[in-house]
Formats: C-alpha cells, structure tokens, sequence
C-alpha cells in the first residue's frame, strides 16, 4: 500500500505590507470596520513587476530545501491558482521553467479558495494511481491584482501570497482497525455547488469578455455557505476514518473571515487553540492561505511529526473540502 506523506513546505509573503489604516486613506473604510467584521489588520501586497509565478517560486524553493530534496527530484508540479500569470500557458509550467526542472508534468488546478485542498487530493490519487512519485503542489495567488479598489465591500479582504508542499509515496502496511495510525494522508472529500456561480466570481474572462474582470462577492450570501459547508467537510473527512472532532491535534482553515473560522469551531465544538489563525496578518489569500497557515504552525513548533492535521477550505464555485493527514 502507498501512502501520500508531505515530506515538506514553504512558504512566501511579499514585502510590502498594506494596513487597515493605509486602506482607510484610500477608501471609505476604517480599521476598526475592517477588524470587527473580519479579523484582518493587514496583508501583503505583490510589487508590480512579481508575479503569480515568482511567488509560486519562493514558496516551492523553500519547500525543496525543507523536505531536503532537488527539483531535479519532482515530476510534478501543480499550481492552484485563480490569479495565472496568463490565460495560458499553465503558471505551473512558469514555474517549472523558472525551478530550471526538465522533467515531470506540470498543470494549474482552479478551484479557487479551495484550490490547495483539492489539490493534496488530486495529488493523493495520482500518487496512488503510480502515475506520480513526488509531487509539487503550490498555492499562490496576486488577489490585489483582479480585486476592485473601489469597492470596499471586498477589496479590504484579500491578499497576496505563496505556499507550497513537497508530497511523496511512501510504501505503507496499514494496521488493521486503526486506518489513523502512521503518516501521510488519510482521507480526502471534494464537494461543489454550481448552483452559486454567482455569489462570488469574477466579472471577465477569456472567452466571456476578453478582460480580465474584477472579483464580485455577495459577501452575507457566501458567509452563511461557508459555515455550513465546512461543516459538512470536517464532518465527512472524519467519517471516512471513524475519528471524532476531539482526535484531531490542529484545524487548518482556509482563512476568509475570523468570524467564519470562530462561529465554525463553536458548532462543531473545537477548541479555538487548535486552530491556526494567520487571517489577521495575510488577509484572504485564496488558494495560498491554507500551506500559509501550515507553514507557520511548523516554524512556530505548534505542528509536531505524528500531529493529526485537518485541512479545509470554501471558496468561488461553490468549492468546498476537507484532507486529513497525519504529519
Ligand atoms: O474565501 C471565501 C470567500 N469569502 C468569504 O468567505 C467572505 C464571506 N463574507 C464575509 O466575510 C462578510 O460578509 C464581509 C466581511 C464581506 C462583510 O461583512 P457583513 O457583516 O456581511 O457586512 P455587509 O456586507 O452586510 O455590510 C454591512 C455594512 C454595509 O453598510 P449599510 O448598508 O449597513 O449601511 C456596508 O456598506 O457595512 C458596510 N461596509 C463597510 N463599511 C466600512 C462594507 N464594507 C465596508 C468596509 N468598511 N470595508
């Protein structure tokens, strides 16, 4: 049997950093707005001339050396991301160019939010399929890029930035009755609704307008999805391998809203101090937020080797998941 183990991560913030305060000078908002109806007190913002690719770059670098491994050893790479350098070719075969890698596949996976979290699942099944050995999944996003700075309804809430897993097979004997021991991924849900294509999604596109378009969200409409569907995807991933809220060691949520992530732990009854929060500090960074919020609690020793980990994630679509895995 082949198990899939995240043998490392990395991740990427750039430089400049935008407050709440620095936002109210340009728009009708305020930091005290911003901070009681999100938990967001700033984020990162790319320069001009960085892209979504050279994001994506930092974090995998960061990610090769943390796992201990070359690029020359990855033969695939995927990038999960609603904000490509272009419409095509994929940003993952950017990135695959600037990494100097001569070998592999490489492809973007779009689901948004919620992209890192399908992505550790589509990388789970091509691992086991034999189809890869060792894997690259990124998160990287330049949400200021399609955001309209004139609404302040949803400007105030994204972020730019990059995280990135190196996942690998690793032969495994599982124990009878006890499909939570030994490390790697446990199991993986995926769910969308295209029922609400338009609650959140952006206004332009290749083949629709020829722009680029800006991001529009019903924001109430999509809070009152999220708690709901994140729910229903730690409630599934957990079903799935017979174990409770109470056997999880960290939550790492894809992070949108303080508020979301808070009225989501009281329903479901998690300690607050199992959850990684960096929404105060990285706002919403899409597809980037969850391996940004992994990475974190790895360098600040919260996430120990052997620490059952519950990813989850709602976005654009709707998309919505979970992955449980054990460091
Ligand atoms: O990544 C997954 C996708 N995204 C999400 O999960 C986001 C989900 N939604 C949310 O997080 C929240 O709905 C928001 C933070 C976007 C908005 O919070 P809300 O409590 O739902 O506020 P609202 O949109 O109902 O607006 C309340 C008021 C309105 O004023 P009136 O009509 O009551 O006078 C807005 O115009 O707040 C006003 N408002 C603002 N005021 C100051 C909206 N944005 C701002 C702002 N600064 N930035």
């Amino acid at each position: 049997m082949v198990r899939t183990r995240i043998l490392g991560c990395g991740t990427y913030l750039p430089a400049n950093i935008v407050t709440n305060t620095d936002l109210s000078k340009r728009i009708d908002t305020s930091d005290e707005w911003i901070r009681e109806r999100t938990g967001i007190h700033r984020r990162h913002i790319a320069a001009d001339n960085e892209w979504t690719s050279d994001l994506a770059v930092h974090a995998a670098n960061a990610a090769l050396s943390d796992a201990g491994l070359k690029v020359s050893d990855i033969d695939l790479i995927m990038v999960a991301t609603a904000t490509p350098d272009h419409t095509f070719p994929a940003t993952a075969a950017e990135v695959q160019r600037k990494l100097g890698l001569k070998r592999g596949a490489a492809f973007d996976l779009q689901a948004v939010c919620s992209g890192f979290v399908y992505g550790l699942s589509v990388a789970d099944a091509m691992i086991k399929a034999g189809q890869a050995q060792t894997v690259l999944l990124i998160g990287a996003e330049t949400f200021s890029r399609i955001l309209d700075w004139t609404d302040r309804g949803t400007c105030v809430l994204f972020g730019d930035g990059a995280g990135a897993f190196v996942l690998q097979a690793t032969p495994f004997d599982e124990i009878p009755g006890k499909k939570a021991e030994g490390p790697g991924i446990l199991s993986c849900y995926l769910r969308s609704d295209g029922e609400y294509t338009d609650i959140l999604y952006v206004d332009g596109g290749p083949s629709s307008t020829q722009t680029v378009g800006k991001l529009r969200m019903q924001g109430r409409e999509v809070f009152r999805h999220a708690v709901t569907n994140i729910a229903d995807a730690i409630r599934s991933v957990l079903r799935d391998v017979d174990l409770q809220i109470s056997d999880i060691d960290w939550f790492v949520p894809h992070q949108a809203n303080v508020r979301i992530l808070t009225g989501t732990a009281k329903k479901l009854r998690i300690p607050e101090e199992k959850v990684i929060l960096t929404v105060d500090r990285h706002a919403n960074t899409s597809a980037a937020s969850v391996p940004l919020a992994f990475g974190e609690g790895l360098v600040d020793g919260r996430i120990k080797p052997g620490d059952l980990v519950l990813f989850e994630a709602m976005g654009g679509g709707l998309t919505w998941g979970g992955v449980l895995a054990r460091y």
